[in-house]
């Protein structure tokens, strides 16, 4: 059976030729037990007209984001986004993709999108040029940054009668996009995850603070990817300039402190818990009310111990799944090893943070997963792409019975 039976899809088809192999995908999408919504921009309908869609979904199809509707759907954009296990958008145009990426909400699909959490796949459709376009480029990597998966155009024989890159790519993979995105998001559903990200800062004095280089990148992209898993997240996230993923709650905090408060809070519960951030261990044991001038102190700053929230969790952990980092400059597997039972831990992820272009600030990242009875080498990619590899590890270890990993 397929993985798209029984869910809620939501289909926003846009103004190109290709609308009219979105009826395919359509047909096909419904033939494998999806419950279709199509939602069509103006320009689409001058390609195809929705009673096809409606045919073939056997649903109403939506053009308007002014429709009114019955009491348990009255916001469409709103009913429609949050029943939906994905968002399929085919032909994505250069327009559309636009539209998309600065998140303008003037017509229903832009309204879709937006109140949308679930996954989304984009499948653009347009002539080489504009594919290639930097302003294209841009919008699309614009989505991809946000976690949406684009099944790139194909090369062909476009409407133009040219050969060259802009076919939008072929049924089979839209709908394998669409069955990879939905299963992910099945394998978290109804769990509680808790992941702490980012840097802490401790206060010297109020604009004076120790603090690291984490930029919390790292812990974003776990967060993010667990709940595109389907999982509630509760991101505790340390001062950082990146934005939180949308569908996360967030929990901003500055000092080791706080985020031990903040953790502890949240922990009664949890399913499963992943420290990827890195908190300082020691923090100034006194902190000024005021700015301190050059004459008026003691060049020594005397330090103390914070709390280990990592450490702690381990010793109450009860039945969340925990998991550890390590970032580690010499002796990486030892002391990563260390930490695993020192720490009580399910799993622990190292990065060898000496070796460059990884590790903290850098937008990939290489590790080695280590756990009680193995371990897995992961190779340098994006920190999305090894949030992904983390995930699918935990998913397998927590499959496993015990002893059996
Ligand atoms: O944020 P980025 O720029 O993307 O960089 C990612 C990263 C390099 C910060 C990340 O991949 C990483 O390695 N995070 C852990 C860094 C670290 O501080 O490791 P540690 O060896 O000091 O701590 C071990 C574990 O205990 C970590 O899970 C840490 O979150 C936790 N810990 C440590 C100290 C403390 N007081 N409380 C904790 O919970």
């Amino acid at each position: 059976m397929s993985v798209l039976a029984g869910r809620s899809l939501v289909v926003g088809v846009c103004g190109g030729i290709a609308a009219y192999k979105v009826a395919g995908i359509v047909s096909t999408l419904a033939q494998r037990g999806a419950d279709v919504h199509v939602v069509m921009t103006e320009a689409a309908q001058r390609f195809v007209a929705p009673l096809t869609f409606h045919a073939l979904s056997a649903n109403r199809v939506h053009t308007s984001l002014w429709e009114m509707r019955a009491r348990e759907d009255h916001v469409l954009h709103i009913a429609l986004a949050h029943r939906a296990a994905a968002l399929l958008i085919a032909p994505a145009t250069a327009d559309a993709i636009a539209k998309l990426a600065h998140g303008y909400a003037e017509d229903l699909l832009g309204a879709v999108a937006l109140a949308a959490t679930c996954p989304a796949v984009v499948a653009p459709a347009m002539n080489t040029s504009m594919w290639e376009h930097p302003a294209v480029r841009a919008n699309v990597a614009a989505l991809r940054a946000r976690g949406w998966t684009i099944v790139d155009p194909e090369s062909g024989f476009l409407a133009e009668r040219q050969q060259g890159v802009g076919r939008m790519a072929a049924e089979e993979r839209i709908i394998g996009a669409l069955e990879e995105a939905v299963a992910r998001t099945r394998e978290l559903e109804g769990q509680r995850v808790i992941v702490t990200a980012g840097p802490t800062r401790e206060a010297i004095d109020p604009v004076r603070f120790i603090s690291n280089a984490s930029s919390g990148a790292m812990g974003i992209e776990l967060a993010r990817e667990a709940a595109l898993r389907g999982a509630q997240v509760d991101l505790v996230l340390g001062p950082t300039h990146l934005e939180p993923p949308h569908g996360v709650r967030t929990h901003r905090v500055e000092s080791a402190r706080e985020m031990h408060e903040g953790v502890m809070a949240l922990r009664e519960g949890a399913d499963a818990f992943v420290a990827s951030a890195a908190v300082a261990d020691w923090r100034p044991a006194v902190a000024y009310d005021q700015k301190v001038k050059k004459g008026d102190v003691d060049p020594v700053i005397r330090l103390e111990r914070n709390p280990d929230v990592l450490a702690e969790f381990g010793r109450r952990k009860g039945t969340t799944f925990l998991v550890g980092f390590a970032a580690e400059t010499q002796d990486v597997e030892r002391h990563a090893r260390e930490k695993l039972i020192g720490k009580a831990l399910d799993l622990i992820c190292v990065n060898d943070v000496s070796r460059p272009g990884i590790g903290f600030a850098s937008s990939e990242n290489e590790m080695l997963l280590i756990w009680r009875d193995g371990s897995e080498a992961l190779p340098r990619a994006s920190k999305r792409e090894i949030a992904a590899r983390i995930w699918d590890r935990v998913a397998v270890l927590r499959a496993a019975p015990k002893g059996e990993s």
